[in-house]
């Protein structure tokens, strides 16, 4: 039991990755947060949570890209179980394809305000909380966090951010405490790619694209995320784990 009793938040958590760390996190015995946008969705994963251990889970929802919802969101995570001690930040939007020059003004402005600003406003209420327990955060960004991606320049200028501000807040915070990393989840089955899986050409070319053979499953980006926020990780920080079927190295 990784987490045991420790108070868990993870944004995104109605879907995909995100729904998956919650429940790693309740399997480990954690307290779980739920958050999401999606009200439907994060109550199932509440649902989910309770009925797999009888875990002490509550939803929460929040906007990520409006910082007041983070700050309402933090506290009301103290509210309920005290303190926090593990935040992940994961919430996230694909946005449009286009290439750059092409790509239209208002959908820049939302990729940027959910994947990048979003995991700000989150650090930003998180952080003092984090302080006060010696807790950790782990980012969720992307191989787009490290690689280019033509037609995503929103996408991945968002994820390269992320990565810029894991290693930023870490070297303000690791020495007070508090470990912060990011993850790199190559592409995952998860709704987010489900039209891209659609087309069986473009399937098979994301599939070629992954050394390992295959696309990956949210549980195993969520197995990396779990033992990134435990003491099993104790001399990680400031950095970027990819988690990708051997995608960067092509
Ligand atoms: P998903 O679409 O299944 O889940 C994303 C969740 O974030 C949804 O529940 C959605 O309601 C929530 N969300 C969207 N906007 C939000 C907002 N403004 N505030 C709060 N919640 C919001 O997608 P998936 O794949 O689980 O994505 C999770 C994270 O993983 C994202 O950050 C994504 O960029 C990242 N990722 C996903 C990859 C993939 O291939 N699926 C690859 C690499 C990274």
């Amino acid at each position: 039991m990784l987490l045991k009793d420790k108070v868990c938040l993870v944004t995104g958590a109605a879907s995909g990755i995100g729904r998956a760390i919650a429940l790693a996190y309740g399997r480990e015995r954690a307290k779980v947060v739920v958050s999401d946008v999606n009200v439907a969705g994060g109550e199932e994963t509440v649902e989910l949570l309770r009925a797999m251990s009888d875990t002490n889970a509550v939803f929460v929802p929040a906007d990520v890209s409006v910082a007041s919802d983070c700050e309402r969101l933090v506290a009301r995570c103290v509210e309920v179980f005290g303190r926090l001690d593990v935040a992940c930040n994961n919430a996230g939007i694909g946005g449009d394809l286009a290439p750059t020059a092409d790509y239209p003004l208002d959908a820049w402005q939302r990729v940027i305000g959910v994947n990048l600003s979003g995991v700000f406003h989150c650090m930003k209420y998180e952080l003092p909380e984090l302080l006060k327990t010696g807790g950790s955060i782990v980012n969720v960004a992307s191989i787009l966090g490290s690689v280019g991606f033509a037609n995503a320049p929103a996408y991945t200028a968002a994820k390269h951010g992320v990565v810029g501000l894991t290693k930023t807040a870490a070297l303000e915070y690791s020495p007070r405490g508090v470990r912060i990393n990011a993850v790199g989840p190559a592409f995952i089955h998860t709704p987010m790619i489900a039209g891209l899986e659609e087309d069986p050409a473009t399937q098979a070319l994301l599939v070629s694209r992954h050394p390992i053979g295959r696309i990956g499953d949210a549980s195993e980006v969520a197995e990396l995320v779990l033992w990134l926020n435990s003491s099993r990780a104790s001399f990680c920080t400031g950095a970027y784990f990819p988690v990708d079927g051997g995608y960067l190295s092509l």
